[in-house]
């Protein structure tokens, strides 16, 4: 564990009768941190928000929060504000007064409790918006108040789970822009819960991806994306083509490997412990194969398909080859750069090439 940890989530078990929701987790986010924690649906977000929230206590191991154990200390004692998915603002009350809800028990001047409304309506890019009745906002505005009303509160921590979850998908992406901005601004740190990959990927400086109770992985965006530690990870974001193989020989830093489809292939060895005689799943992504009419003899690695299925998707194109020895067709995709689609549009004889260093052993 660093010393420099923030939030700490050390050896976190969490029980529900005799079903285990939190499967010894332990995590460090630093502060200012924009952290995720990112699995399908069950795999114990929620849960472990709610033990940093104090709604939930773990069952066995220990939640630190600014360096001070947070087992005897109640939600509203601890440093943290939560920001449910259903934009949880009372319909009664107008803008200003649902911001201003959690500092009634402060006892602040009218004047000062105003201003400090107004700045807040300033950093949620609703200027103006404060005798609005709760009723007239659209979802998005609405879940901006949301957030409004618990950063007024300066907490240390913002806890959000799916806070963008009911809203349509182009409000959606525009909102991930403002959060990850408004975050950079006030300098929090923030632990977001989704199960949606692309938004994890959008916004955040570290990702927990969890399944089953169980942390699978945690790393930055392009750490999880580029270099998947398991085969759980690297389905779960993105696409990915699998080749089952053995290994042959290593050597320095690369391992040779006999595929079935790609045949004998060098890839990099990374973090594996993997040596001769290990089965293997080789992954490559869908963009890191470069599709061509003919052999090149330049590239480090090609091997020759047929192309059987291709989708246009205006800024992309998917193509599925099969390839003698390989099961499921393994996908390309190609960006279409030249405004006439890619050219490849008929089924016929292809070669797909790629650098070795793309290639992933799990
Ligand atoms: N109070 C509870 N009592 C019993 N089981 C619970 C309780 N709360 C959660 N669970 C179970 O724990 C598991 C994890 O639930 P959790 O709500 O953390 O999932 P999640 O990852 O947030 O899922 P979703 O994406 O659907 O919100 C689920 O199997 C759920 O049924
Ligand atoms: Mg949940």
């Amino acid at each position: 564990m660093t010393n420099d940890a923030f939030i700490s989530v050390r050896n976190v078990k969490k029980m529900f009768g005799s079903f285990q929701a939190i499967e010894n987790i332990s995590i460090d986010i630093a502060h200012g941190e924009f952290f995720s924690l990112l699995g399908a649906s069950g795999c114990g977000k929620t849960t472990l928000l709610r033990m940093l929230a104090g709604f939930e206590n773990p069952t066995s191991g220990e939640i630190y929060i600014d360096g001070q154990p947070m087992s005897d200390v109640p939600p509203h004692e601890r440093p943290v504000n939560i920001v449910f998915q259903n934009y949880a603002i009372f319909p009664h009350l107008n803008v200003r007064e649902n911001i201003a809800y959690g500092l009634r028990k402060q006892k602040l001047p009218r004047a000062k409790r105003n201003e400090m409304v107004d700045e807040m309506l300033d950093l949620i890019a609703l200027p103006g918006y404060g005798d609005r009745k709760a009723t007239e906002l659209s979802g998005g505005q609405r879940q901006r108040i949301a957030l409004a009303r618990a950063l007024i509160l300066r907490p240390k921590v913002l806890l959000l789970d799916e806070p963008l979850g009911a809203l349509d998908k182009q409000l959606r992406e525009q909102m991930q822009l403002e959060l990850r901005a408004l975050q950079r601004t006030i300098g929090i740190t923030f632990v977001f819960v989704t199960h949606d990959q692309e938004e994890a990927l959008t916004m955040s400086d570290r990702i927990a991806v969890m399944q089953g109770g169980k942390l699978l992985q945690l790393d930055t965006p392009t750490g999880l994306y580029e270099t998947p530690h398991n085969r759980e990870v690297a389905s779960f974001i993105g696409t990915m083509n699998f080749f089952d193989g053995v290994v042959t020989a290593e050597s320095g830093s690369d391992l040779t490997i006999d595929t079935k489809g790609l045949g004998e292939i060098v890839a990099p060895k990374r973090q594996t412990t993997y040596g001769v005689g290990d089965v293997v799943q080789v992954a490559i992504r869908p963009e890191k194969l470069q599709m061509a009419d003919a052999h090149d003899p330049e590239a480090a690695h090609s091997v020759s398909g047929f192309l059987q299925n291709a989708a246009y998707l205006g800024e992309r194109s998917h193509f599925y080859v099969t390839i003698d020895g390989v099961e499921r067709p393994v996908a390309v995709s190609s960006q279409n750069i030249n405004g006439s689609g890619t050219g490849f549009d008929q089924p016929r004889k292809v070669w797909l090439n790629w650098r070795k260093d793309v290639a992933v052993v799990l």
